[in-house]
């Protein structure tokens, strides 16, 4: 299933001041729940959060258990109000991992017909699991 429609009316309640760059995300979990996520950016830049952590900690605040989730979907837009394929970055590739017990499915879109599939384990091989 896609969900360009809702990613793309989320994508204005993405606040980005600083970049311009407008990211949502709509994280599905093995029971079929929706939860979303933007990113919201702060003056002190680090602190900013991405759409797709956003989407999972609602998710997991929610009460979606540890390996429960299953997909995840983006959609961004540029500064110059182009819709651009964004794949989820370092630290977002690590909590889907963790949090699908890395079996999550992610879904890139370039616009409504043109979206990439790709697995988790594509996308962070090797990933860091366990502390023993
Ligand atoms: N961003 C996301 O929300 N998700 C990504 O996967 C990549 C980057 C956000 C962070 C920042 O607000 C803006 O995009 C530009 O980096």
């Amino acid at each position: 299933m896609q969900y360009f429609a809702e990613l793309e009316k989320l994508l204005d309640a993405s606040s980005a001041p600083y970049s311009g760059f407008n990211v949502a995300s709509i994280v599905v979990s093995k029971s079929g729940e929706h939860f979303n996520g933007v990113n919201v950016e702060s003056v002190a830049y680090p602190t900013t959060m991405c759409a797709e952590r956003t989407a999972i900690f609602s998710a997991i605040a929610s009460g979606i258990k540890r390996g429960e989730i299953r997909e995840v979907h983006i959609l961004a837009r540029n500064v110059e109000k182009n819709l651009i394929a964004a794949f989820p970055c370092g630290s977002c590739r690590q909590v889907i991992a963790e949090q699908s017990g890395n079996e999550a499915k992610v879904y890139v879109y370039a616009s409504q017909k043109d979206i990439s599939e790709h697995t988790i384990s594509e996308l962070l091989p090797h990933a860091f699991f366990s502390l023993d």
